[in-house]
């Protein structure tokens, strides 16, 4: 979209913003005039205390379903909207709650970590829940004789066993519909290419891309790292939103998305973080649906384990 077409549009959402004290919390993923829109841009962690921490009366969330629902999860009081709740998350989807149910009963001694990429569902199942910032650090946090259950996401969960020599930590076997295209093959084409590049990848990825990488971590992460690192070019696997955050952050520095398997399926982009758009989230606030509901128990029990996690980052 150009910014001819978006101007007006942002100017209606900034309107409706102010009338209705409401506040954009957007991911790194979503489309850049999504971004520009945002009044505050983070990764899935961020996020959720941000939620926590606004004092804003409705919190519309830029992004997919279920951070919109862990924003609910901790904000119950406020309105939560979500500009297009058809925008699932293939990871979250890959972990259904009442399989994940019958998984920890065959294991009543685990204790389950699961990534905040879940269902509110899922979360109600949990002890504590992580994200790929602080996956690592909350594995740690839980005696190495606890055996673990670690969900939804198979990459996210073998690189954590593989860092910490874990063995007693079982695996649920989900994962990203993005993160698992990316080709070992014309990465390593990339690499020849731009010897001087470096290469930062999401935990998400498959493990043969995560042993090529020099930077593995979070989105929020690998944004520190570009900023830190003593070098000019990057090679990026992960969702190709982000790049807009890179360049806007460091101008002169260059940013390569690396390709999918299939590039002309276009699957380094997340289709459903693409989904939020200014038209639809004008439309959202204006009419103040569709909004979050959540059963009660069902969330109370899901905000422990999320409470759980913001708890070992503070
Ligand atoms: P972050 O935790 O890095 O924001 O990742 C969320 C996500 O959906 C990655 O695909
Ligand atoms: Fe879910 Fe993958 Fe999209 Fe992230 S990139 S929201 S994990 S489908």
């Amino acid at each position: 979209m150009n910014d001819t077409h978006s101007e007006p549009l942002i100017r209606k959402i900034e309107e409706l913003k102010r009338q209705k004290k409401a506040v954009i919390l957007a991911h790194y993923y979503t489309r850049p005039e999504v971004q520009a829109a945002a009044d505050f841009l983070g990764d899935s962690l961020a996020l959720a205390v941000r939620a926590q921490n606004t004092d804003a009366e409705i919190i519309l969330f830029a992004g997919v379903h279920f951070m919109a629902e862990t924003a609910k999860v901790l904000c119950p009081s406020k309105k939560v909207l979500i500009p297009c709740p058809e925008a699932g998350c293939s990871l979250a989807e890959s972990c259904d709650a009442a399989e994940f149910a019958a998984f920890k009963a065959l294991h009543p001694d685990h204790k389950v970590v699961s990534y905040v990429n879940t269902t509110v569902g899922v979360k109600a199942l949990t002890d504590i829940c992580c994200t790929s910032s602080n996956a690592l650090e909350v594995v740690r946090s839980i005696p190495d004789d606890q055996p673990l259950i670690f969900g939804p996401d198979r990459n996210l969960g073998s690189y954590i066993r593989k860092l910490t020599g874990r063995t007693n930590m079982l695996l649920w076997d989900g994962a990203c519909h993005v993160h698992e295209e990316f080709s070992l093959e014309k990465l390593l084409e990339l690499k020849r290419e731009h010897p001087a590049a470096k290469v930062v990848a999401h935990p998400e990825c498959r493990a043969y891309i995560l042993e090529t990488a020099d930077f593995v971590g979070s989105t929020a992460a690998i944004l520190d790292y570009c900023g830190q690192a003593d070098s000019a070019e990057f090679i990026v696997v992960t969702e190709a939103g982000i790049l807009a955050e890179m360049q806007r952050r460091f101008p002169g520095k260059t940013f390569i998305p690396a390709p999918p398997d299939d590039e002309t399926c276009g699957c380094n982009n997340c289709r459903f973080m693409k989904m939020v758009t200014l038209e639809n989230i004008a439309a959202c606030l204006e009419n103040e649906i569709p909004e979050i509901l959540l059963d009660e128990e069902i969330r109370q029990k899901a905000e422990r384990s999320i409470l759980n996690m913001i708890q070992i980052n503070r």
